[in-house]
């Protein structure tokens, strides 16, 4: 198939450019570079079904425009996104323009191109967990910074494209990612900054009591969910979850990356009105629609990400973290 990738470049980008490629598809990857580096995907230059990465902002539309007309994909993945949480709280605005108004003007040029869309949404959007059950696709929603209104907005006008029009269309909310190429600095995720400091022996800040829970999904097996979740034609018009069904708090993390190495503070929220207490998964829909589970425990992971941080300490043009 012609794939199109948005937000390519960025670390849950790649991974599924890098499956799409091994998958024998061919992929064009579009991306402004506001919060990754083009060396993400230098592993793959060379594969000839890698038609383009072309930097480009999704906002401008006439560019957008202009790659769907010279271009007929099958299939979009649009994963582009303003993703941090506090910065939506500081500035609701780019992230506003980036999730919801990026997402209807790429919308837009897949409803007249008939284009299947795979929206990438987040286990953010949910309330809390209330149970060992987990949070599945019924689960209530709850609005609670602007990056996740941003994404329930998008999610919305994406479902609506697939009820007024017909449009195969797909959203999917994976839970908290991590692994290889996600960054180390405040753009990045709890494990990287934290196995980051680990390996600069600098304290672990724990944001408040460190009781909050995650369910940490390694990247690999994010990225084989969200491609699976574009060929299925079961899910088309719906709504699915991926995670591990299994939460850690922060402060069992921070010990679990520590190891006692380095100390481990706790200090002052920054936003405590939009911190979700526990998220833990339930992804019974994706595996039995899409037969996916996930593959890399928690301490797998957490190895692998180590090793990979520890070798951009080593390269001679250093990772932008
Ligand atoms: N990391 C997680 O834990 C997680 C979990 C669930 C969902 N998600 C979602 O997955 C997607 C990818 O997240 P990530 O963690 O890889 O973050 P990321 O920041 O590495 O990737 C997002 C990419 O989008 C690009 N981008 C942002 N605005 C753009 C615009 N207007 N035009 C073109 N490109 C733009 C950025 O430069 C970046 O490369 C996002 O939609 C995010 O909301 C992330």
């Amino acid at each position: 198939m012609n794939i199109l990738v948005t937000g390519g470049t960025g670390f849950i980008g790649r991974w599924v450019v890098g499956r799409l490629l091994r998958d024998g598809h061919k992929v064009w990857v579009i991306d402004n570079l506001a919060n990754s580096s083009i060396e993400n995907v230098n592993e793959f230059l060379d594969n000839k079904n890698l038609q383009m990465v072309k930097i480009m902002d999704l906002k401008d539309r006439e560019s957008l425009h202009e790659l769907f007309r010279e271009t007929t994909f099958e299939l979009c993945y649009h994963l582009a996104a303003s993703i941090n949480v506090q910065d939506s709280i500081d500035d609701p605005e780019t992230t506003f323009n980036n999730d919801t108004v990026a997402t209807f003007y790429l919308l837009e040029e897949c409803r007249q191109q008939q284009v299947k869309i795979v929206f990438m949404s987040t286990c953010m959007v949910y309330a809390k967990a209330s149970d060992e059950h987990g949070i599945d696709e019924q689960s209530p929603i709850k609005p609670a910074s602007p990056y996740a209104g941003a994404k329930i907005a998008a999610e919305n006008m994406v479902l609506s494209y697939f009820f007024a029009y017909g449009l195969p269309a797909v959203v999917v909310r994976p839970f908290n990612t991590y692994g290889p190429f996600q960054r180390t600095g405040g753009e990045g995720g709890v494990v990287a900054i934290f196995i980051h400091n680990k390996l600069k022996g600098v304290p672990l800040n724990i944001y408040g009591e460190g009781t909050q829970s995650r369910d940490l999904l390694y990247v690999a097996d994010c990225a084989d969910f969200v491609v699976e979740a574009g060929y299925s034609d079961q899910l088309n018009g719906e709504i699915v979850n991926a995670g591990t069904g299994k939460d850690i708090s922060i402060n069992q993390l921070a010990e679990l990356i520590s190891k006692e190495q380095v100390p481990i503070h706790h200090i002052p929220h920054i936003h405590p009105q939009s911190e979700i207490q526990k998220l833990l998964c339930n992804f019974q829909k994706a595996e039995k629609t899409l037969s996916w589970t996930p593959k890399v425990t928690i301490e797998e992971g957490i190895q692998q990400t180590e090793q990979w941080i520890q070798s951009t300490f080593h390269r001679k043009e250093p990772f932008k973290s």
